[in-house]
């Protein structure tokens, strides 16, 4: 149903996001490396497949099945499971990708609770100030739309990863993609490094609720 909301299972985090994550639209996290913008996902996922439901997992950075399992703390076989993961090798493979999770997600009795792209430039970010970077801000673009298109169209949530770069004119770490990666996510969260494992999420947008923060610490097995 649209309003609804799918928890994380990451207390801070779904607080800030008034109980999860939206199931009609797409939810951003960018942040630098090592941030935790990974461990979120999976421990999005994790929890989804915990509770018998389907996730595509679409990694683009060679997931550790180590941290997984970690995280999943003695239930790995239950969350694989549940898990579909996809693993592109190009962007247009991502395109693929994407396109082949969105049809499992529209097909109702597939019973898909949540996609998880991680990272969505990973491979875009190639492309830029080269021949090819129109045609991966094309295709980056229309994956997004897809996603969106997908996430209305069927009240699925989607959450998806975005690195930074950093704006030499205002020193600001920025994330990838421009202001249609900025409009497609209807949640953006950005996630900041803090001294030694402690992280803190920011709610930059969010259609109902205003701008916060809260902190969190990365544990052995996952985000606590
Ligand atoms: P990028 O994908 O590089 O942009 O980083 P990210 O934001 O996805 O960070 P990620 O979630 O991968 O890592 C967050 C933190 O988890 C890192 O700073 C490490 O401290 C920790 N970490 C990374 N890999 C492992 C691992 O295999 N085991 C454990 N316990 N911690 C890890
Ligand atoms: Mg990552």
């Amino acid at each position: 149903m649209p309003g609804d909301r799918c928890p994380t299972g990451i207390g801070p985090v779904d607080q800030l996001l008034g109980g999860g994550l939206e199931t009609d639209g797409l939810t951003e996290l960018y942040g630098e490396g090592g941030s935790g913008k990974t461990l979120i996902c999976l421990q999005a996922a994790t929890r989804l497949a915990l509770d018998d439901r389907w996730v595509c997992y679409i990694d683009t950075e060679g997931v550790s099945v180590d941290r997984l399992e970690a995280i999943a703390q003695g239930r790995i076989d239950q969350v694989l499971q549940r898990l579909l993961l996809a693993t592109p090798k190009s962007l247009e493979e991502q395109t693929k990708a994407v396109g082949a999770a969105c049809a499992l997600a529209r097909d109702t009795k597939r019973g898909i609770g949540l996609i998880v792209l991680d990272s969505a430039t990973f491979y875009y970010r190639l492309t830029l100030s080269s021949d090819s970077e129109d045609d991966g801000r094309l295709a980056l673009g229309r994956e997004l739309a897809e996603l969106v298109a997908t996430a209305i169209g069927s009240h699925i949530p989607v959450l998806f990863t975005n690195q930074v770069w950093r704006n030499q004119r205002t020193g600001d770490l920025e994330p990838l993609g421009g202001s249609f990666v900025n409009h497609a996510a209807k949640t953006i969260l950005r996630i900041d490094r803090l001294p030694g494992a402690r992280r803190r999420a920011v709610l930059l947008k969010h259609r109902s609720l205003g701008e916060a923060a809260a902190e969190f610490q990365i544990t052995s097995t996952g985000l606590s």
